[in-house]
């Protein structure tokens, strides 16, 4: 496997390359992550990860510093999952001047459900994903369906700027007692990692609710608000929407998820859950 630190050495290694298919991280990597480097070896060859802690989609207050960088135990890992190369550009490397040019998501988007809580945080990933898709130039990309949202802006962006990449989902993977998996899971102290297990239960509650035919979506987000924060938590949305749309539920609707976001202590946490209306 090669860490290439710059663009011109990633081009370089990637020239003539047609199927690759890339994993786009921040590093500090975990196991869901490595499930995304073996999605992708499925469906492309080579298969490049990136490692890069973007600047742009961390507002100000938020935990840019202290993200975690672990690039040495990252590459051990990539390289296990047989990851071929590893783009882990510095700040002046993907930045080299300011990012004046940048992509703005639709403002209904940009503006909903974390982006309502993080202004600016969707176009800050739009951009750094854009420009890892013109410096890799992949046939496939994988995301997780951990962070929804963001899924749902990247095959916005992809669709919208006709980028020919395929983008694949991939499940959250989650530790035994259901928490997601999360590089932001190392900020948790010893009782809140045990409290965190709730924002799960309390998604998989109003899923199983909703599968059992309750239609007060209303109702069932705001008791488990108002658990979470019974609980301790500060909570900053739970959200019912249609899967396809981001839109609130409709008629028409035949995927819900249940999307949620709080903080336990200084620690955000999100999650969400995908349900069939039968
Ligand atoms: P990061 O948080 O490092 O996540 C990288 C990818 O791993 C994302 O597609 C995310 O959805 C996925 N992921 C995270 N936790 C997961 C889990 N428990 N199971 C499965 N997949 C999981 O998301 C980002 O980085 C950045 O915003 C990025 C897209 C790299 C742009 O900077």
């Amino acid at each position: 496997m090669q860490v290439l630190p710059t663009a011109t050495e990633l081009r370089a290694a990637l020239a003539g390359q047609t199927g690759t298919a890339l994993v786009a991280t921040m590093g500090n990597l975990h196991a869901g992550h490595v499930s995304l480097v073996e999605l992708a070896k499925q469906h492309g060859q080579p298969v490049v990860a990136s490692i890069f802690v973007n600047p742009l989609q961390f507002g100000a207050g938020e935990d840019f510093e202290r993200y975690p960088r672990t690039l040495e135990a990252d590459c051990e890992k990539l390289a296990a999952a047989g990851c071929a190369f590893v783009f882990a550009p510095d700040v002046a490397e993907m930045y080299p001047v300011p990012q004046t040019f940048t992509v703005q998501p639709p403002e209904a988007l940009a503006n909903d459900l974390c982006g309502a809580f993080r202004p600016g945080h969707f176009s800050g990933v739009a951009t750094v994903v854009l420009k890892l898709f013109n410096l890799v130039q992949p046939r496939v990309a994988v995301f997780g369906s951990k962070d929804f949202q963001q899924l749902f802006v990247i095959r916005e962006l992809v669709r919208q700027f006709n980028l020919p990449i395929e983008i694949l989902a991939s499940d959250t993977l989650r530790e035994a007692d259901g928490l997601a998996m999360s590089s932001r899971n190392a900020y948790l102290g010893a009782s809140e990692r045990i409290q965190a297990t709730a924002l799960q239960h309390e998604l998989a509650a109003i899923a199983a609710a909703v599968q059992a035919g309750e239609r007060d979506f209303a109702a069932l987000t705001a008791t488990a608000a108002r658990r979470l924060k019974m609980a301790g938590w500060r909570v900053d949305y739970v959200a019912l929407r249609d899967a396809a749309t981001l839109q609130a539920p409709s008629a028409d609707s035949a995927r819900l998820v249940v999307l949620a976001a709080a903080w336990l202590g200084k620690t955000r946490l999100i999650d969400n859950i995908e349900m069939a209306l039968g």
